[in-house]
């Protein structure tokens, strides 16, 4: 085996960019045992050059222009860490037009555009490499694509956005509102100052794309996923389902059923002894179900500089190792060789079975509740566990229940008709509950 260093191109020398710097440099002996050559950082890009960096860039050849990088460096392997689907896309293509492998960390250019990259590289014949992009530092890509690959995989679910987390996990703990607890998490670096992205859950459902794709072998679909943020969760409606034994999280949810899947991104009551329920502040965490393994688990950093970095550096690591490897020994990047992927139907949200938290706010008067029951029951919905609270202060009581596992459909249709009667007060508050046994 040849002992010449292994060249990476670094596109992005933020957070994570400098952790793959510090990392590659301080553990270069350790790497360099696991690959059976050295592997350095021979140029990166970065828009301003100037600034002060936490990691040594004297050896480094610097670029401004990330596409001319990907173009131009002279690099065995080509990491593109700036994130955006404009620029990181260009040079994502360009380094692969060029037959360089690339290691991304961008979920959301694979879950919008993964289709286009992953067919750019196949024709050329190069890795691209993505562990990262999910679950920041747990390996949670290299276990469903390689460690359960002997599975028939039907459920993957997590909790994949920190964020999310953090600011639900104080809501629980502290009692605080959305926006309090979006305050403090903004405070504290957890969450953007335009934290969009996040708490409406559109990056969750990148990374459930990604998951969902690696668990079923699906074209990347992050168009079909049914997406809702945490912006609508109250402290009230955590407090009631720690009442009914629950927690609340943001989960994004894949489920292979018979007549296709569900793809689904949304604030979930789930059993308060479960493991998903016990991951608190921004840590994630995913659980997979495969026929024969049955259910496995996976908890650790999601984000952060070195948290990421050891996953972007694994994948160097996979990626050149396999430098000279014959291309039909390489791992297929979406676990299932390019042409076994199936499009397979996404069930539509509303035919989702689940059971059902509901809270109404109703006048405290006789009849109310066998009422709102009979409603259900001719639905044929069944009440799993209900609670009503007196009033305090206003005139109405607060109801809330769990519903059986019905279709959503089956649930909306009995919601809107208890919406309709007078004695029910401002809007009715609903989210699912996952078992997830
Ligand atoms: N913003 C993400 C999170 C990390 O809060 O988990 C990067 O995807």
């Amino acid at each position: 085996m040849s002992d010449q260093a292994v060249r990476v191109g670094v596109i992005g020398l933020g957070t994570v960019g400098q952790g793959v710097l510090r990392l590659l440099q301080g553990n270069a002996e350790e790497i360099q045992r696991r690959v059976g050559r050295p592997v350095i950082v021979t140029d990166a890009s970065a828009r301003d050059l100037t600034r002060q960096r936490d990691c040594d860039t004297g050896t480094v050849k610097l670029w401004q222009d990330a596409v001319a990088l990907a173009r131009e460096a002279d690099v065995d392997i080509v990491v593109e860490l700036i994130g955006g689907q404009t620029v990181a896309r260009e040079a994502t293509l360009a380094a692969i037009a060029r037959g360089k492998p690339v290691v991304t960390a961008n979920k959301a250019l694979l879950a919008e555009g993964g289709n286009e990259i992953f067919e750019a590289a196949r024709a050329q014949n190069v890795a691209v490499a993505f562990e990262a992009a999910v679950a920041g530092g747990i390996p949670i890509v290299k276990a469903i694509r390689e460690g359960l690959a002997g599975n028939v995989i039907d459920t993957v679910a997590g909790i994949i956005n920190g964020t999310c987390n953090y600011i639900l996990t104080q809501m629980t703990e502290k009692g605080e509102s959305f926006d309090g607890a979006l305050a403090v998490a903004q405070k504290l670096g957890y969450a953007e100052a335009d934290p969009t992205f996040d708490v409406e859950g559109i990056d969750a459902a990148h990374k459930l794309a990604i998951l969902a794709s690696i668990a079923f072998g699906i074209p990347l679909c992050f168009d079909k996923i049914s997406v809702e943020g945490i912006r609508g969760v109250t402290p009230e409606d955590i407090k009631i389902a720690q009442v009914f034994g629950y927690r609340i999280k943001l989960l994004g949810i894949a489920k292979r059923g018979g007549a296709g899947v569900e793809l689904r991104v949304h604030p979930t009551l789930i059993p308060d002894d479960t493991l998903l329920a016990k991951v608190d502040g921004v840590l994630n965490s995913v659980v997979v179900h495969g026929n024969a393994v049955g259910q496995v688990g996976f908890y650790g950093a999601g984000a952060g500089g070195n948290a990421t970095a050891s996953a972007v550096i694994a994948d160097i690591v996979d990626v050149a190792r396999a430098l000279d490897a014959a291309p039909e020994q390489a791992v297929p990047p979406l676990a299932f060789q390019p042409e076994a992927l199936k499009a397979l139907p996404v069930m539509p949200v509303r035919d989702a079975a689940s059971a059902f938290y509901l809270r109404l706010q109703v006048a405290d008067e006789p009849g109310v509740l066998s009422q709102l029951t009979a409603i259900l029951a001719s639905h044929d919905i069944s009440v799993e566990a209900i609670l009503q609270r007196e009033p305090r202060g206003g005139d109405d009581a607060i109801v809330a229940l769990i519903t059986s596992v019905i279709p959503q459909h089956h649930f909306e249709g009995a919601v809107a008709e208890m919406q309709a009667l007078p004695f029910v007060h401002g809007s009715a508050v609903s989210l699912r509950v996952e078992k997830l046994d």
